[in-house]
């Protein structure tokens, strides 16, 4: 493992501050459309914010193997953007009402709008992510796209029902893991990476998106929507059971079974309160349980790094994983 000390929040911001300005700007650009609604939409997303960790994790992976051409900020676009068609998506299935703290695109535009304005981004990603030329990140990006799209499917499929665990991680990777996987893979591939380059570099991404998604749904029962800019509570309420309560499920008592599968059935909490359902997860350790298998999905990461040689690239992607896990937005 690496000698060299973890780097800060700071100093990752510091490397890739001109990359991530050249980023907005390309994103400024890609989403100007002919139709109007499709900008605005586009636009409203963009001055959201986000946390473009997407990006940063395509420009690490690139940098760290000493890339440092044109094409990391477009790709680093298309997986900004790739990401954002499948939040507007998303936030149409679960019917969620906010998102990057302001009213979610489908609040203010309607379903209708949205899923086409999702599709023309779809689209642009993959416009934008043609002008390499290259047919390896054309196909990275259609089986990443498949992927997200069988996991959003897998997921309406699982509604309702206290899946097990190996369903759940099979469910997060395809839906946020897989992306996070992919942004390391274009990375390399830029780079002109070695197969067994970029396969650590793949296992680096999988690990820190599974633990990524399983610190977002524990945020989903712990945080507050002032903080998390999103609907808070909203899994179960959507039918969707997620790691600490599918700990509860198998571990708790039949009576904690049944008051979990009553918020499923119900879709909300009439019958069983938050407060029973949180009572539930503490008693059983379930949210520490969630947390430990993140932690354990971060160090796996940084284990994938062990090939690559010190750099101050590396010490950014040895810092992330802890990001993720201790973020509380
Ligand atoms: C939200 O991703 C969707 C999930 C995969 C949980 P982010 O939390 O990265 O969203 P932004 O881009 O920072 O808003
Ligand atoms: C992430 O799952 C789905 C995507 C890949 C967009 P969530 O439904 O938990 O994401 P949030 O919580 O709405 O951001
Ligand atoms: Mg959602
Ligand atoms: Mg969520």
């Amino acid at each position: 493992m690496s000698t060299l000390a973890i780097a800060t929040a700071r100093e990752v911001f510091d490397l890739l501050r001109d990359d991530l300005v050249a980023i907005e700007q390309e994103l400024g650009r890609d989403s100007a459309c002919g139709v109007s609604t499709i900008t605005e939409i586009a636009a409203y997303l963009r001055e959201g914010g986000g946390k473009r960790i997407r990006p940063s994790l395509l420009l690490l992976s690139a940098h760290m193997l000493g890339y440092f051409g044109p094409a990391a900020i477009r790709l680093g676009t298309v997986v900004e953007m790739v990401h954002t068609a499948t939040l507007v998506h998303d936030d149409i299935i679960d019917g969620a009402d906010i998102r990057r703290g302001r009213p979610s695109a489908n609040t203010t535009w309607g379903n209708e709008k949205c899923v086409l304005a999702g599709d023309w981004l779809y689209m642009q990603a993959f416009k934008v992510a043609l002008e390499e030329k290259n047919l390896r990140v054309l196909d990275l990006l259609i089986g990443l796209t498949q992927q997200m799209v069988e996991g959003e499917l897998l997921q309406i499929q699982r509604l309702g029902k206290a899946v097990s665990e190996a369903e759940y991680y099979d469910l997060i990777y395809r839906k946020t893991a897989c992306l996070f996987s992919v942004s390391m893979r274009l990375g390399s591939v830029l780079a002109g990476a070695t197969e067994a380059e970029e396969a650590s570099l793949a296992a680096y991404g999988r690990a820190v998106g599974l633990a990524f998604q399983i610190v977002d749904d524990v945020l989903d029962l712990t945080a507050t929507e002032e903080v998390l800019g999103k609907p808070v509570a909203s899994d179960l309420r959507e039918g969707k059971a997620t790691l600490s309560v599918i700990h509860s499920v198998d571990h708790g008592t039949a009576a904690d079974r049944l008051a979990i599968q009553k918020v499923l059935d119900d879709r909300g909490f009439e019958r069983v309160s938050r407060a029973q359902i949180q009572e539930i997860l503490l008693r059983n350790g379930s949210v520490e349980y969630a947390m430990t298998i993140a932690g354990r999905y971060a160090k796996q990461s940084l284990q994938a790094l062990a090939p690559f040689p010190d750099s101050e690239f590396k010490r950014a992607l040895l810092w992330l994983p802890d990001f993720v896990v201790s973020r509380d937005k």
